[in-house]
């Protein structure tokens, strides 16, 4: 059941075109336009929205911080993202006209539940997206639009993230149309590149073969840490997030802007760094901030090991070590850089001999606070 792979982490990783292909698959017409009719919200419903708050645990959670940029890009509706744990013992501000995005694989976690229960009572819309057809979560919300990656086994996290930054494309650009904030041609544009992800995604599969010895040249370092900023942030905390659950490294994803104002400090000799650089086309400014703060780490001694686009030079130019990723739109590109991080954790966690499905001290649906 494995299909050849011997683990379920890898043969899931290895499921992603497919599965991300499946989350799209009939919910965009043959104009380019997204038909999300399964989710029972009007138009009015989206037009009456003011606000939009994510809230998630873990992966999930980060999955919502690059919905963040995506959502707030293309609707121009104000959103927050905040872990549910922390969301629900606040005092958030919500009312009829706050959509809260839940995002959940198996449907059952128990901090994102209660926090989707405060915000019904506060009269807040609750839209879920879910792995876990039927789940507590989905069957408590007003909608709900599922993942389809199908049974995830590995407790750590892979196909269930691409497909949830799938599903949450596919709803950011269904507001920004329902709202008209986006005109049609320029969904359709979105969505042909959104379209063509699962074979750039397979792309990133077919040459992440580097990545097992890169693995085990670092398996020596007990502290591993990721930079990124714009989407490559939540990337960064993601990438850092597997290591920690299956490799039990120090793994820490930081905002590389926020580097020198702390964190840089735990750069030794030959610490690994792994740095997400934004595409050098159309957002250069970032490419550039991100290549000082390429210098900054590696004067400090860090061995840099960069996740960039195809034929981005300059930064082959500033790193140890480069895995390229295809050419994609910016706030597309989690779909596509996320793949070599989770292709890291398993080999890292394989050199050190830990049991890669089962992490120790995890379990794979939390249903309780
Ligand atoms: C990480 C991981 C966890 C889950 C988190 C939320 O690999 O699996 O961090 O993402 O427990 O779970 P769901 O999405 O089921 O609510």
């Amino acid at each position: 059941e494995k299909d050849g792979y011997d683990t379920f982490m890898m043969k899931e990783i290895h499921q992603q075109p497919s599965v991300v292909a499946d989350t799209l698959r009939g919910r965009i017409d043959d104009n380019g336009h997204i038909t999300l009719d399964e989710v029972r919200l009007s138009e009015q419903d989206f037009r009456d929205i003011d606000k939009v708050f994510i809230v998630a645990c873990g992966t999930s959670y980060h999955a919502g911080l690059v919905t963040k940029y995506a959502l707030e890009h293309w609707t121009r509706l104000p959103c927050e993202v905040e872990l549910a744990s922390e969301f629900r013992y606040r005092d958030p501000v919500l009312d009829r006209s706050t959509l809260v995005i839940a995002i959940s694989q198996s449907g059952e976690t128990m901090d994102t539940l209660m926090a989707l229960r405060h915000a019904r009572t506060q009269k807040a819309r609750v839209l879920s997206i879910s792995n876990t057809v039927g789940s507590t979560i989905p069957r408590e919300s007003d909608a709900v639009l599922y993942t389809r990656a199908g049974i995830e086994v590995s407790v750590a996290s892979t196909k269930a993230f691409l497909t949830q930054l799938a599903a949450c494309y596919l709803v950011a650009l269904h507001i920004a149309q329902m709202r008209g904030v986006m005109y049609a041609d320029e969904v359709a544009d979105v969505v042909a590149s959104l379209t063509a992800m699962p074979d750039k995604i397979q792309e990133v599969l077919d040459g992440s073969d580097q990545i097992t010895e890169l693995a085990a040249q670092m398996a020596t370092s007990h502290r591993v840490l990721f930079i990124g900023r714009h989407v490559g942030y939540p990337v960064a905390l993601e990438g850092a997030l597997k290591l920690k659950e299956i490799a039990y490294i120090e793994a820490e994803g930081f905002a590389a802007g926020e580097l020198k104002h702390g964190p840089i400090s735990l750069i030794e000799t030959g610490t690994p760094v792994i740095a997400m650089v934004p595409s050098p086309a159309g957002r250069s400014l970032l490419h550039d901030k991100m290549i000082s703060n390429m210098q900054e780490v590696k004067a400090r001694g860090a061995r840099l090991i960069a996740i960039a686009e195809e034929g981005d030079d300059v930064t082959a130019a500033h790193a140890d070590h480069t895995i390229y990723v295809p050419k994609s739109p910016t706030l597309l590109a989690p779909l596509l850089t996320t793949v070599p991080l989770q292709r890291l954790a398993v080999e890292y966690a394989g050199a050190l001999g830990n049991d890669i499905d089962q992490p120790r001290n995890l379990a794979k649906s939390v249903t309780v606070e």
